[in-house]
Order: structure tokens, then C-alpha cells, then sequence
């Protein structure tokens, strides 16, 4: 039930901090330490990469775990969108292991993989938000997202549900191999709920940034780089999805390889910017849309320095960063489709669950 909220979407973006102290609940012992199943253990440790298959916003959560896996597990993974992976197999490694990634678990492209894949004889591991899903039973083990139920057709809290276990299954791995852990997890994770929440009670300056930037504009751009790209794709998706407004999410290096031709007076242009490593060039294509007309809105987070922003998030772990980002772009994606007359809930020419390939 919504209870006392306008719209689905708005309640499931309150519920992220719950969301994040739920799983943290779920996949931590009496220690304190991450404990995952004896299954997904075995399944993951004979793998020697991980092939993430997934379809639109849990796509976009399979890039952010793919540097996660990458840089704190070191184990190589590949993120594919599932119609695509089905057609266009890629040469696999001689130990793959295939996580798929679905919040309703029912997703009809995705089942096609994970059928094709079972054929050949591939384990499989489903994170998903929805016990008794088809993805569920038909895989060898289940991660679940424990976001509880997601009604509003935009997803939100399964975005950084999704995040969160596969940080969880990270760490696991890079224990298990006994790689060195850059920072303890869970406090980091009960640190994120916190900031959270801090952010969902000051709604109101990102409704007045939409306000600014998305309420009349026909089109936006969503630049960042590294992970901070990740989320633009996903804050352009968004967008999207319930304001129909056309919105590209991109790397901000690769803009003036073409795409800043888009760039008029006054396109409105959201920057990402969480990453130290890349703070400077993305500033620099910050400055390169502004001369050409564009209408920026940074918005940064503690640990970069900072120049003229319009949002200073407060300072998370880096890697974990998109799990802080992606709530203003989700909250200024949803005032931009109530400003703009749009029914948040159920965007027109989509279904909460895709069945059909
Ligand atoms: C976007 C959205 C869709 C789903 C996609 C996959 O807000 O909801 O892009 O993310 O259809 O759905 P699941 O995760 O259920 O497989």
C-alpha cells in the first residue's frame, strides 16, 4: 500500500535506507561478518569470471558491480543486456559463472539466457528481489535483494538493492581469496542508509533542480566518468521512462566525439561527479558544454574538490558512491514527470515485468 504517498516511485525511493540496513541484516552473522550460503560459496569460488546478464535498470546496476567485482574481488566480469547476450554469445572463459540480475525475476529475455546457458551446462546465481521466481528456481542459487515489494514501473530501490548485494558478494569473494579489503563493508553500507536518509529529507532541493533544469526542456544530458557514468545511464534512463524527455547518459570524455553537436543554449546538461581520480577532466567537459550554451547543474560529492556546484553529497567510499548519487537523479527524474503532467506510476507503453522476448 502507498499510504499517505502521491505516488508508488515516491515511497520506494523513501525506502532505500530500510532497504540497505535490511540486507545488511540478511547477509551479516552475529559477528558481523558477511555470511552467504554454503552454495552460492562453492558456485562462486570455481569461477574464474562472471558474466552479469541483466535488462535495462538492472542492467545499469550490473556496471556499477562490475567494477565492484572487479576492483575489490579481482575477478573479471562482463555485464551484458540479456537480449543481446542471447543472439551474440561472447567467447566464454572455461569457468564462467552467469549472475542474473532481475527485481521482479520474470523477465522473459533474461529467462531466455539462463535457459541457453543451463543447456550448456553453466551454473547460474539470481539476485532478485522476488522469492519463487522463475529466475529463482530455475538457477543453482539465489541472492535475494530483500527490497520488499516493487509496484511504481520505474525502478529504484532494486537499483541500489542490487548494488549493495553484489558489494556483499565482492567482499565475499576477496575474502575468500584472501585479497586485501580497502574498508570494512557493513559499517560502510549503515553509513550509506544514513546519508540516505539524510538526502530524502531534503527533498525539496531536488524538486527546485528539476525545477531549474528538466521541467520545460525537450531534451538533457547525464555526463559523469567511471562509475559516475554508470549512474548517468541510469538517471538517463529514468528520465526517460517517466518524463519522456530525451536524455543521454554518457561518459563526458567521449561528448566532443560527437554528441556535444546537441548542445544549444540552454540544453540542460547534469554532471556526476563523485570520483577524485577523474574530478578534473570531468570538469573540463563541464566547461566544454558551457561554452557551447549548455545549462550545468554539478552535483558533487565531498572528497572532490569543488568549484561553483549546485549539490555537494556528503563523502562516501568512492566505489560505493552510486548508491548516493543515483537519488537525485531519481528524485529529479520524478519531479520532472509531475511537473510535466505525467502519470509517475505507470509510464505510458511500459509493464512493471517484460515477458515477452
Ligand atoms: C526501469 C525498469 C526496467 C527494468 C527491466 C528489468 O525503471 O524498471 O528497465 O529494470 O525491465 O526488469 P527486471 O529487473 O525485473 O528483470
Amino acid at each position: 500500500e502507498k499510504g499517505t504517498y502521491a505516488h508508488y516511485m515516491l515511497k520506494e525511493m523513501d525506502e532505500q535506507p530500510a532497504v540497505i540496513r535490511n540486507i545488511i541484516q540478511h547477509y551479516q552473522n552475529d559477528a558481523g561478518d558477511i555470511e552467504l550460503t554454503e552454495g552460492v560459496r562453492s558456485l562462486v569460488s570455481e569461477a574464474d569470471r562472471i558474466y552479469i546478464v541483466a535488462c535495462g535498470t538492472s542492467y545499469n546496476a550490473g556496471l556499477v558491480g562490475k567494477d565492484i567485482l572487479e576492483r575489490i574481488a579481482g575477478i573479471p566480469t562482463e555485464v551484458h543486456v540479456s537480449s543481446e547476450f542471447g543472439y551474440n554469445m561472447p567467447l566464454l572463459s572455461s569457468r564462467p559463472l552467469f549472475v542474473f540480475l532481475s527485481q521482479s525475476g520474470e523477465t522473459a529475455d533474461s529467462r531466455a539466457v539462463l535457459v541457453e546457458v543451463k543447456k550448456r551446462g553453466y551454473k547460474a546465481l539470481t539476485m532478485t528481489n522476488v522469492p519463487g521466481s522463475t529466475l529463482s528456481r530455475e538457477a543453482n542459487e539465489t541472492m535475494l535483494l530483500h527490497a520488499g515489494p516493487e509496484i511504481a514501473v520505474a525502478s529504484t530501490k532494486a537499483y541500489t538493492a542490487q548494488i549493495a548485494v553484489l558489494a556483499i558478494l565482492a567482499y565475499d569473494i576477496a575474502r575468500a581469496n584472501g585479497k586485501e579489503l580497502p574498508f570494512e563493508l557493513m559499517p560502510e553500507l549503515a553509513r550509506v542508509a544514513t546519508i540516505m536518509d539524510s538526502i530524502m529529507s531534503q527533498k525539496e532541493l531536488f524538486e527546485d533542480l528539476s525545477d531549474r533544469y528538466l521541467k520545460t526542456t525537450p531534451n538533457t544530458f547525464f555526463i559523469g566518468r567511471g562509475l559516475d557514468a554508470s549512474v548517468c545511464l541510469e538517471g538517463a534512463l529514468k528520465v526517460k521512462e517517466i518524463s519522456y524527455i530525451q536524455a543521454e547518459g554518457y561518459p563526458g570524455g567521449e561528448l566532443k566525439h560527437g554528441s556535444i553537436a546537441l548542445i544549444e543554449d540552454g540544453t540542460p546538461v547534469i554532471a556526476l561527479i563523485s570520483q577524485p581520480k577523474t574530478n578534473l577532466n570531468i570538469r573540463g567537459n563541464v566547461k566544454e558544454v558551457v561554452a557551447r550554451g549548455a545549462n550545468a547543474c554539478i552535483i558533487s560529492m565531498q572528497g572532490v574538490e569543488h568549484e561553483n556546484d549546485e549539490f555537494i553529497l556528503p563523502h562516501v567510499e568512492p566505489i560505493l558512491a552510486p548508491l548516493i548519487t543515483v537519488l537525485p537523479v531519481q528524485l529529479m527524474a520524478y519531479y520532472a514527470a509531475l511537473a510535466r503532467g505525467c502519470d509517475v506510476d505507470k509510464p505510458r507503453n511500459l509493464a512493471k515485468s517484460v515477458t515477452v522476448e
